[in-house]
């Protein structure tokens, strides 16, 4: 017997204020197998992981929702509980940033580190919105570029021309939360300083540690030169106070990968088994590894060992980084239904699927990965159903015909070689190889089929005498069929759990493979998984389109609460909303009266971001119309212009005075084109 090794794996926290999508998932799917893995060979695996409670967007979140944090933190833990347990994804410990064990570490390592030099402070410029009284971080900014005067542009960098910046440099800024104009306002902040750790941090990262594309950029982040980190942000925010800094906070980022620690001690104090200190003091020799997307490798690889180090904690062994995931070979997307919840998912597909579909397509790199629909469906059914399950099924009732119980085998060298394939496969899950050991797993199950095939235990079966050879074949089948599920079992722990059903067996250990099945009862044969039916797919995706429009509907709403007209960020939405429609009757449609209107006049509204203030000419009637065209159009252009109106909508009270109805403009990021009709229209004509 090997040693037992004993290994703490984790993923990276979630945030608290979404769902989990497939994207995250690919990650605790790749967590969770490895984990699985481990702990089918024998070696003891705990994986912990917790949410990220803290940060200014949950807290703006929490608002739009008109819900406090802690309530909204409350309900995304228990959303974010049900979504990993319908994918299996287990966890030894689910905790949250915001919790006491977590407060006392990041205190602990906070002043350990201020204790010993680590922590500078100084006096920082920062943008301020007078409305909302918050400092704005980059990203709460918008503004024009002023490098290439592209519009709605973010407080850091250009969407358009790529030019980085800061955010004082912005034209015409504003806050994306409010639309106020920030002013700057100096407040005192708290930086670590990661210089003192560049020596450390280059021996840590390039000594062969971490995987290698990871290390290169590293190398390169190391000789651009390292920065103090700014770690302290001021109060309003959720999140914890600094032990001597009253209305001073950790930044979110501080806090979050303590988070692994204070998630693992929760578990310690409910465990004899597991005892902290051997796992984080300096020189333990148990193993952690961090499993994280490609987006937080600075957090990981720079900030959390230095961190670590300075406060006297062990370093992982590794931190082990993974790619994005895309869907139809595209970025996730919510109109064409492709930004898929996990518990979307799960109301119309078996949560195993995705899990083998990432398996098969999982390698040790940080490439991204694409969930192609119908190769998703392809591979499902013609690996999982057509092949693996087939073994089975096609052995089972000859087995139990003969009175259900395993005899002999009738090819032991066949079911040796299975066995012996196994340490290769092994070895690529240790490395994370999971496509390569998913292939070498498809390939026996090829061989058992085509070995199944030319025994054809059903031809033998109809010829008198043979019923001992057609159980010693079956059973050999059934023999291999155990030994492929013992190697698919932490990619599909449902169906190996059916598998133990079947076999009236206790478990699929790796070790437990060596010794076949012999004179041993079996259960009666039921399919541990259905093909993937094409139709759940198409409703996937709709009910993914039904759900952007329902997240579309509570931004709106938090607009309409919002008298200032700009819509409220939502920081964390890794995509900007595209609008989407339900289908309407003749009926519907004719309620709107369009009517085609002469702009008289039209004039800047002071202090308006995106407004234009339009005077309408409706065939006799006059029209105040304040629209966000301001972007688009100098007022002069559009001054005895036609264009068409909804001239029945309720007046809508704004900020700047009413307005009574509204333009019609096609639009998108990249612009904005009022609609004009064809010469020879008229004002005051209806359109339909
Ligand atoms: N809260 C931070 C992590 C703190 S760890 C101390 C965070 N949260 S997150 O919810 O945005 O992301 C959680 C994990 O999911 C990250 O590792 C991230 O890379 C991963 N993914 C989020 N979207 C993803 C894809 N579309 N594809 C693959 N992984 C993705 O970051
Ligand atoms: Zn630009």
């Amino acid at each position: 017997m090997p040693t037992q090794r004993k290994i703490l794996v984790t993923s990276a926290l979630p945030y608290a204020n979404g769902p989990i999508h497939l994207g995250h998932l690919l990650e605790y799917i790749q967590t969770d197998i490895w984990t699985r893995f481990q702990n089918s060979r024998g070696n003891q695996c705990t994986y912990v992981c917790a949410d990220d409670a803290h940060g200014t967007a949950i807290m703006l979140r929490a608002e739009q929702e008109g819900i406090t944090s802690q309530q909204l933190i409350d309900r995304v833990r228990t959303e974010h509980h049900q979504d990993f347990q319908g994918f299996h994804v287990h966890f030894d410990n689910y905790y949250s940033t915001h919790s006491d064990e977590n407060r006392y570490f990041s205190e602990l390592i906070y002043t350990r580190l201020r204790d010993k030099g680590h922590i500078a402070t100084r006096e920082i410029e920062q943008m301020y919105d007078p409305e909302k009284g918050l400092f704005l971080a980059d990203r709460f900014i918008k503004g024009t570029c002023p490098k290439c005067k592209a519009e709605d542009q973010y407080g850091d960098n250009c969407e358009k021309c790529g030019a980085t910046y800061t955010p004082a440099e912005l034209i015409d800024p504003r806050s994306a939360i409010s639309g106020a104009t920030p002013v700057m306002k100096t407040s005192e902040h708290y930086f670590f300083k990661l210089q003192d750790f560049a020596d450390f941090l280059q021996n840590w990262t390039q000594t062969g540690r971490l995987q290698e594309q990871i290390a290169n950029k590293l190398k390169e982040w190391l000789e651009a030169g390292l920065q103090e980190w700014d770690i302290s942000r001021d109060a309003p925010y959720f999140g914890f106070e600094i032990p001597d800094a009253p209305g001073k906070y950790f930044y979110v980022w501080l806090d979050a990968p303590i988070g692994y620690l204070a998630s693992f001690k929760n578990l310690c104090d409910q465990r004899d088994d597991l005892n902290f200190d051997d796992y984080w003091k300096p020189g333990s020799e148990n193993e952690v590894y961090h499993f994280i997307g490609k987006d937080i490798v600075n957090f990981h690889a720079l900030f959390w060992p230095a961190m670590l180090s300075g406060a006297d904690f062990r370093t992982p062994n590794s931190v082990y980084c993974h790619g994005f995931l895309t869907v139809n070979g595209a970025k996730m997307s919510k109109s064409r239904g492709t930004f898929i919840k996990a518990s979307t998912y799960l109301d119309h597909l078996n949560p195993e699927y995705l899990r083998y579909y990432f398996a098969a397509k999982l390698t040790s790199r940080v490439d991204d990965l694409d969930l192609n629909l119908e190769d998703f469906v392809f591979r499902v059914n013609s690996d999982l159903v057509g092949k693996l399950v087939n073994i089975a099924s096609r052995c089972a009732g000859f087995v139990k015909k003969a009175g259900g119980t395993l005899s002999e085998m009738k090819e032991p060298e066949l079911y040796q070689r299975f066995v012996e394939a196994g340490d290769a496969i092994a070895a690529d899950y240790e490395r994370r190889e999971y496509g390569r050991a998913v292939r070498q797993i498809m390939d026996l199950a090829d061989e058992a089929n085509t070995w199944i095939n030319d025994q054809a235990p059903w031809v033998l079966a109809k010829e008198e005498g043979k019923e001992a050879e057609v159980q010693a074949i079956c059973s050999t089948g059934i023999n291999l069929f155990r030994v492929l599920m013992t190697y698919l079992a932490p990619v599909l722990p449902e169906m190996a759990g059916k598998t133990l059903d079947f076999l009236k067996i206790d478990n699929l250990d790796w070790e437990a493979r060596s010794q076949p099945l012999v004179n041993h009862e079996i259960a009666k044969f039921k399919p541990m998984i259905n093909r993937v039916d094409n139709d759940k797919i198409e409703a996937l995706l709709d009910a993914s389109r039904e759900d952007a429009k329902k997240e579309m509907a509570l931004k709106e709403a938090s607009v309409s609460s919002n008298p200032g007209g700009e819509p409220a960020a939502d920081a964390n939405s890794p995509l900007q909303a595209e609008p989407l429609a339900d289908e309407i009757t003749f009926d519907d449609f004719i309620k709107v009266d369009l009517r085609v209107a002469r702009i008289i006049k039209c004039e800047h509204v002071e202090k308006a971001n995106k407004l234009l203030k339009l005077t309408l000419d409706l065939g006799g009637e006059t029209r105040t119309v304040f629209s966000g065209i301001k972007k688009a159009y100098q007022p002069e252009d559009l001054e005895g212009k036609l264009t068409v109106m909804v001239a029945n909508l309720a007046p809508r009270k704004m900020k700047f005075g009413l307005s009574e109805g509204m333009v019609l403009a096609a639009g998108d990021d990249d612009g904005i084109y009022l609609l004009e009709p064809h010469s020879g229209a008229q004002p005051g004509m209806r359109v339909v």
